[in-house]
């Protein structure tokens, strides 16, 4: 099985607004690439577990197993998120309208997805369910929880206090204020025309 990358941060880490070079070489270099090299630790071991040991209460396999979901959310969560900041912060393109048919207004949502940052202890993500054929804002409170299962991330939030202490204290949201002026809409806008092409059936 191939292993996965460490993908390089798409710009800079001094290239953000009010988000530091240091939190971001801290973010990206330590704890992101931790989640990938223990990602690819963890799938290494799953091959030669003794999976006849298989067990509820404890085993190896059931460690291996949950904490796979653990890593794999850390590194796809963190992806997502370093490539939707680095842009101007100003919202445009067809993921605004959409967001304004789901939510009412587009304060409505910055409304709710801010608050959402603000009550979340892991992360906020604005994510698209084809079931329903709707944005939504979900929380999350460690890195495989909260997460609701075949709904795809558009654009999300760390709110783990790794992402904001160097720069901000506990000041999270003066962090939150300063993550909205480095999203990059553009991309944004690409993830969502990713998810809206994705054919579940609305039943
Ligand atoms: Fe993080």
């Amino acid at each position: 099985m191939s292993k996965h990358p460490v993908k390089p941060l798409p710009y800079a880490n001094d290239a953000l607004k009010g988000i530091g070079s240091k939190t971001m070489e801290i973010h990206h270099d330590k704890l992101y690439a931790g989640y990938v090299n223990k990602r690819n630790e963890i799938e290494e071991s799953l091959a030669k577990v003794d999976r006849s040991k298989a067990n509820q209460i404890y085993s190896e396999m059931r460690g291996l197993k949950h904490e796979e979901t653990f890593a794999a959310n850390g590194q796809i969560l963190h992806e997502i998120y370093f490539s939707i900041m680095g842009g101007d912060g100003n919202p445009r393109g067809d993921v605004v309208d959409k967001i304004k048919e789901d939510f009412g207004t587009f304060a409505a949502w910055e409304e709710d997805f801010k608050a959402s940052a603000m009550c979340a202890r892991g992360w906020v993500v604005l994510a698209y369910d084809p079931t329903d054929g709707r944005l939504h804002n979900f929380i999350g409170d460690a890195q495989n929880q909260g997460g609701v299962w075949g709904t795809f991330p558009v654009l999300n939030c760390d709110t783990y206090e790794h992402s904001y202490f160097i720069d901000y204290g506990s000041d999270r949201k003066a962090y939150v204020e300063a993550f909205m002026r480095n999203v990059n809409w553009d991309e944004v806008n690409r993830r969502l025309t990713a998810a809206l092409q994705m054919q579940m059936a609305r039943k």
